[in-house]
């Protein structure tokens, strides 16, 4: 019983002495160019070519995974793209220590709710991510392009605004316009979950002729190395109301740069035929700091099949030139 109570406080004792070595590992290691309070200020005898990154917000910690920062402070900036100045810490220190300071870090967002990067999940094609982005995407399926810009608001929120042009037959090309506002109502770590509700609102512009409402709600989960995500629509336009929903699901496996995704979308008009249509695609990280990535396949049903693409930029990581 002794041992157990000697060996309890021991394990105890090593545990909080980690917990306060991320701290003084910081000041040792990185406090001259982060600053004290880790908000990217170098102290005064510092000369830096880049800004260092501000560690301690939650905006711009929260969005990246531990793992990625780890990653960094191990082999250093340049192996990411990024700048020279931000060193290797993998010689200096073990894998440990390394996991304590960037812990450490990431502790200081001290505000709940933001959810944390390891949900950002890669963007499906059909499905509408869960994870509040900044992101600009281009997209093309078939004849049709989309341009999508992403934005955040806070924790949770993000706005989204849609341009889409189409160069086929009919001569207008401006095909038309939708606005998006999303929310995560609902995120947790540990289950590797997340759920947003959100509400995608189409005005009668280009090739649209009435206003369409649409409300969705989108998951994410990640379970053995899988990722599935899922989004259920349902569609209201001007005049006719409720036109029918779409259940849309797409399950991807992680392979070093490439995920390979398999989606399905299940449309259910009011009136009208059912239709299954599947989209088999790979999405490819394209910049080594991953803030640029891209993805390829195909829409496979009743239609002739036709390509499909996007790219997509997440302008909250890193400028778009940096990081490759
Ligand atoms: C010699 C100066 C210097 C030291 C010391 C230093 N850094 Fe950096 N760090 C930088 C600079 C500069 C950048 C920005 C790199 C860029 O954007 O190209 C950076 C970037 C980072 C990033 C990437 C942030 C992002 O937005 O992706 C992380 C994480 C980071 N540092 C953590 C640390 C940690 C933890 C330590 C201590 C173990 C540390 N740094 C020590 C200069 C430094």
């Amino acid at each position: 019983m002794q041992r157990t109570i000697t060996l309890v406080a021991c394990a105890a004792l090593w545990a909080s002495s980690l917990g306060a070595q991320g701290d003084s590992l910081y000041v040792a290691w990185c406090s001259a160019c982060h600053g004290k309070d880790a908000r990217g200020t170098p102290a005064a005898s510092t000369r830096l070519a880049v800004q260092p990154a501000d560690l301690a917000s939650c905006s711009a910690s929260t969005p990246e995974t531990e793992d990625q920062w780890v990653g960094i402070v191990t082999r250093g900036g340049a192996a990411y793209g990024l700048s020279l100045d931000m060193p290797a810490y993998g010689e200096a220190g073990t894998a440990e220590q390394i996991r304590m300071v960037v812990r450490y870090v990431r502790s200081l967002c001290r505000e709940h709710g933001w959810p944390p990067g390891e949900l950002n999940f890669p963007r499906a094609f059909l499905v509408e991510k869960a994870f509040p982005e900044n992101e600009l995407v281009m997209v093309a399926r078939g004849t049709q392009q989309q341009l999508i810009f992403e934005h955040r608001i806070g924790r949770r929120l993000q706005y989204e605004l849609e341009g889409r042009t189409a160069f086929d037959s009919v001569h207008r090309p401006f095909d038309g316009a939708t606005l998006a506002l999303k929310y995560n109502v609902w995120h947790s770590a540990r289950l590797r979950s997340l759920a947003t509700l959100g509400l995608e609102a189409t005005p009668p512009l280009g090739r649209q002729s009435v206003w369409e409402l649409e409300p969705f709600l989108s998951a994410g989960v990640q379970r053995a190395g899988f990722v599935m995500q899922g989004q259920v629509v349902a569609g209201w336009e001007n005049g006719a109301g409720f036109t029918g929903t779409s259940s849309r699901l797409g399950i991807g496996h992680e392979a070093g740069r490439f995920v390979p995704m398999l989606e399905a979308a299940w449309e259910m008009p009011r009136t009208g035929a059912h239709q299954l249509t599947f989209y088999p695609q790979v999405w490819i990280r394209l910049s080594r700091l991953g803030h640029v990535a891209g993805s390829l396949g195909a829409e496979v049903g009743d239609r002739p099949a036709q390509l499909i693409a996007f790219v997509l930029w997440d302008f909250g990581d890193a400028p778009l030139l940096r990081g490759w």
